[in-house]
């Protein structure tokens, strides 16, 4: 529909800003931290893009208070960053590091004097190596009291000054990476362990929001989905039930545990039909319905556009991992739907499709089908920038994050209540699978896959852009 009139951004909009812990931090072994699972995976020679790591990142651990000076003369009104888990329980679950969590309180003490309000992230993908050496980490039960033990450990310590959590980021990304594509850790292609390691990933994400409520503490929870609106490639019958199909696996799959505790009916029934279903405990389900989260969390980067596939059709692609367009080889499951071309929408030189609106219809779908107020956890674009002279004109990013915004007050306008829209990122940082050059931050950090150089700040026309956005609550987008 279109508006006579937009709506404005709520006064207390969150304007904010992300990141996460391996991508920016760096100091990997210092002061007392363990190694995560990332620490291993990126010295496994051919994983990750010209054999990048975050040993060093853009060394925010040790930067993080020119980092937070920098947003706050930007104005920014929210800064999301997660917490290493490996920096609190290095060695084991029951010793905490307490060199590790000085500094996230220094850097939440940071932001608050300043005015920033943090929106820490518990999980961001960097799993303790000694819990997957124990048990295999998601793979094993026992890591929903584990998890809940780390929570409790950092609701407990930041509490008092932590009002946004984000409970699990990505959960459908970091399980189908970790065990169907082995392009993440554990580095598995095995959809039965993917299954299982998901429902237990389910499961301690609504335990941690049960703790936190126990604790009785004042603050909002919920996970980050990174969701991709899936849309039929034309009107045909049997591609719109691929793209429902596509919504209900790659979507509503997570998103129905998160909000209501319950698995959709036809998913389940075609994970049962292929011998792939989870084992459950009768337990679980009381755990999952009573972990409702306060809001849902979205990180949006692009639509999927779907077609039916045959049972003997295409299966997993190949994602471009090296920002040569064109170069993605799109997959599909065989009897569900495959992902093809969509002629109506730009792409980046990774191949993600560049597509406001899907943000629009994203909040909007969520919104209808959960009712729950929705965060934007993640939005950018990642791209080649130049440093010229000192300045980055990257007014690439400008368009897409104005047009990105944009679609967010309309869908406000529509009805849905947004509490905050974070940009993916701050800083540059190290792109998990794509190393150094494939940048989204507001701020540019001279570095390379090369060397981390001087690791110098610059500030591209993006932020100032941003600083004007936020100074006039979004009434200058176009
Ligand atoms: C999200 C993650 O999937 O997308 C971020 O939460 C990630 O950690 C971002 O960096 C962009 O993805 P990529 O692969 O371009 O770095």
């Amino acid at each position: 529909m279109q508006h006579k009139k937009m709506k404005d951004f709520p006064e207390d909009f969150l304007w904010g800003s992300a990141s996460a812990a391996y991508q920016v931090e760096g100091a990997w072994d210092e002061d007392g931290k363990g190694a995560s699972v990332w620490d291993t995976f990126v010295r496994i020679p051919g994983k990750t893009f010209k054999g990048t790591n975050g040993d060093v990142a853009v060394d925010h651990y040790h930067r993080f208070k020119e980092d937070v000076a920098l947003m706050a003369e930007q104005g920014l009104k929210a800064y999301r960053f997660s917490i290493a888990w490996s920096r609190i329980f290095p060695h084991n679950m029951n010793e905490t590091n307490e060199k590790g969590l000085q500094f996230y309180d220094d850097l939440i003490d940071e932001l608050l004097a300043n005015q920033i309000e943090p929106v820490v992230t518990l999980y961001h993908w960097d799993i303790p190596q000694y819990l997957q050496d124990e048990y295999l980490g998601w793979e094993s039960r026992q890591i929903i009291e584990d998890f809940t033990t780390y929570a409790e450990a950092v609701f407990r310590r930041y509490g008092d000054r932590v009002k946004y959590w984000v409970s699990l980021n990505e959960q459908n990304i970091f399980i189908s990476h970790g065990y169907m594509m082995a392009t993440h850790p554990p580095a598995v292609k095995d959809p039965k362990r993917m299954y299982q390691a998901n429902h237990h990933a389910n499961v301690a994400n609504a335990a941690a929001i049960n703790k936190y409520r126990s604790l009785g503490m004042d603050g909002q929870i919920g996970p980050s989905f990174a969701y991709s609106p899936g849309y039929p490639i034309d009107a045909r019958p049997e591609n719109i039930l691929a793209a429902e199909n596509f919504d209900e696996m790659n979507a509503y799959f997570w998103m129905d545990v998160y909000a209501k505790g319950e698995y959709p009916t036809a998913i389940w029934n075609w994970l049962e039909e292929n011998d792939l279903q989870p084992e459950i405990r009768p337990e679980d389900f009381k755990i999952l319905k009573a972990g409702k989260p306060d809001f849902m969390g979205v990180n949006y980067y692009q639509t999927s556009t779907v077609a039916a596939n045959p049972l003997d059709g295409v299966g997993i692609g190949t994602p471009n991992y090296s920002g040569e367009k064109g170069s993605t080889k799109r997959g599909g499951i065989p009897g569900v739907f495959k992902e093809v071309l969509n002629p109506f929408v730009e792409k980046t030189n990774w191949d993600w499709v560049i597509d406001p609106l899907g943000l629009r219809i994203a909040l909007r779908r969520i919104n209808s089908r959960y009712g729950l107020p929705i965060l934007i956890t993640e939005n950018g674009l990642g791209e080649y920038d130049k440093l010229e002279e000192g300045q980055i004109h990257d007014q690439y990013r400008i368009d897409y994050l104005n047009d990105h915004a944009k679609a967010v007050q309309e869908a406000i306008t529509d009805g849905v209540k947004v509490l905050g829209y974070c940009t993916w990122s701050y800083t540059d940082l190290l792109s998990w699978l794509n190393g150094y050059q494939k940048r989204y931050g507001f701020v540019y950090v001279d570095r390379d896959e090369e060397s981390p150089k001087e690791l110098k700040r610059y500030k591209k026309a993006s932020y100032y852009w941003y600083k004007e956005v936020i100074e006039q609550n979004g009434k200058n987008l176009k």
